[in-house]
């Protein structure tokens, strides 16, 4: 299906990004897509006009426009689970009707945002205290979709945090919890239970632990405790009383779901006005996602340069690198969204891909990874496509000239990622520190830079409730357009149930209560250890 596409692959491949520049004076607007103020600029890549159309036809022939209008409309294209796809219904804010399976569902949606508006309001202003009094720290206890999303969301948002202090707990290692509730007044803290099933493992251990905290210290789990589930019959039998129970259906993806109540510990952080900014700038890029056409399109075009980088030209892995620090759970959390989403090997149909399909997605926030990582992305063997992006603005005005100085870094990389430094140049830099004959061709070597390294760069006024809610809606459709594209199933992740099956049988060996006989070598032996050493 790439036929096309790999030829243009070899006839550019030995091409110099910076020629592109100097042909066309326009190529940095012709090769960016904008909504409203936020830019997505591709132009440091070898996509050029053929290449650009070669990739846009993939579009037409995996049938995208049908595929997203059905995604909007709530079919059921999780086809694996028999599921409809529809967070952007938890963000239809002031959209039309959305049915699936013939119900309309916009009415729950809005009841639900509204119970969870009169919570936090509550909350925030310490109209439902705990046993101790207002209360002072919400801990969030959930895993993967279930805490990466608001544990995200409130570091990004960090200068619209009005509200309680907020904690994220989501490893089993009993560490996690222990470290976080240290310090925190078990009567004056709101624990949120947030799992999707409520059944997962390390959720259902970690808020057992949280309840008998609480009720060790003096708190009220009965008004101190609240849930974020499906399953509602569950959240029962934990004892968490209807009215602090927050529903969602399971047409909300984990990974997806921080527009509804999973984003509850954000909503109470920020408040309930800032929250719905957030939704409305996520909507914002539902509404462009669905109407620009496709070679202005953000996610459609972030999705094309991704399939060219990793399906056409082979690059295994892309980095997102935010310049700004309180994007520094945006990596964790993208990893999910698209390891999660697109690490498949199967069809739709259920044959086998002959490709892969989803890159290893790795980051870190800039300027910290270049005192890190950087030194691969430049000189390595292995070219990772970087995803840069960076804000205008930040939101420390005395503070203006750092913002200067990570704008100026930002940029300086994916400058120096495409200029490169060729041998002569690295020469001459030899050659003026002192350094001559065989040991100057030597030091001019380990000096060189190839160059030609591809990156985007996203970038936008400031990072707002409303920004952050485009970005990650950007991310998802991107996800989803990938997806398509390779004829997957963007929306299940079986790949995750073997390894809870196997440490869920893992259980009792491990406790010595069963043999670890009919485990593998090396398994077997691992158990030994721990029961020899578990005690020492
Ligand atoms: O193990 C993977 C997973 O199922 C994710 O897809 C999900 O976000 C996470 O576990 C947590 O699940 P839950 O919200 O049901 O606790």
């Amino acid at each position: 299906m790439f036929q096309d596409l790999h030829a243009l692959h070899t006839r550019t491949s030995g091409r110099r990004i910076l020629d592109l520049f100097a042909a066309d004076l326009r190529r940095a607007e012709r090769f960016s897509a904008d909504l409203g103020e936020m830019r997505l600029d591709y132009s440091k890549t070898q996509i050029d006009d053929a290449i650009r159309a070669g990739l846009i036809a993939l579009c037409d022939r995996a049938q995208l426009a049908d595929k997203r209008e059905a995604m909007f409309a709530g079919a059921p294209i999780n086809e694996t689970e028999g599921r409809a796809v529809l967070h952007t219904a938890l963000r239809n804010l002031d959209g039309g009707p959305v049915h699936v399976d013939g119900a309309e569902v916009m009415a729950d949606v809005r009841l639900t945002l509204a119970r969870m508006r009169r919570f936090a309001e509550a909350l925030r202003s310490g109209a439902l205290p705990g046993a101790g009094g207002a209360i002072t720290d919400v801990v969030n206890i959930g895993i993967g979709g279930s805490d990466l999303g608001p544990a995200m969301a409130v570091l990004a948002l960090a200068p619209y945090h009005d509200g309680p202090r907020c904690h994220f707990v989501s490893n089993v290692d009993g560490a996690h919890i222990a470290d976080t509730l240290r310090g925190l007044d078990p009567a004056r803290t709101l624990v949120i239970v947030a799992s999707k099933t409520f059944t997962t493992i390390e959720t259902m251990t970690n808020a057992r632990t949280a309840r008998d905290w609480m009720q060790r210290g003096g708190g009220d789990p009965e008004r101190q405790f609240a849930a974020v589930s499906t399953a509602t019959d569950r959240t029962a039998a934990f004892g968490i009383p209807g009215d602090r129970v927050f529903g969602f259906a399971d047409w909300v993806g984990g990974r997806y779901s921080l527009w509804g109540p999973i984003g509850l510990s954000l909503m109470i952080a920020i408040g309930p006005d800032d929250f719905d900014a957030f939704l409305r700038g996520a909507q914002e890029m539902d509404r462009h996602f669905q109407s620009a056409p496709w070679e202005k399109n953000l996610p459609v075009m972030l999705a094309l340069t991704g399939i060219w980088h990793h399906q056409i030209c082979g690059h295994p892995s892309r980095a997102v690198l935010p310049y700004d620090q309180r994007l520094a759970r945006l990596p964790a959390y993208l990893q999910q969204l698209e390891m999660e989403s697109n690490g498949k090997s199967v069809a739709m149909d259920g044959t086998a891909l002959d490709q892969a399909a989803g890159p290893i997605v790795w980051g870190e926030p800039g300027t910290n990874g270049q005192h890190a990582f950087y030194q691969l992305i430049h000189q390595g063997k292995q070219v990772v496509p970087c995803e840069f992006m960076v804000a205008a603005r930040g939101h420390e005005p005395d503070l203006a000239h750092h913002h200067r100085l990570l704008i100026a870094n930002c940029l300086a990389q994916s400058e120096a990622l495409m200029r490169g430094r060729p041998l002569d140049e690295a020469r001459a830099i030899a050659a003026a520190r002192g350094v001559a004959g065989d040991e100057l061709e030597r030091q001019a070597r380990h000096r060189v830079f190839a160059g030609n390294r591809p990156s985007t760069t996203l970038i936008y006024p400031r990072l707002t409730p409303a920004m952050l809610g485009r970005i990650i809606a950007l991310y998802e459709h991107r996800v989803f357009v990938e997806g398509v594209i390779l004829g997957i199933n963007s929306f299940d992740q079986w790949g995750v149930e073997l390894g809870k099956e196997l440490a869920t049988s893992l259980g009792p060996v491990v406790d010595g209560t069963e043999s670890a006989a009919a485990k593998d070598g090396s398994t077997a032996a691992l158990v030994d250890y721990v029961l020899a050493h578990r005690d020492t």
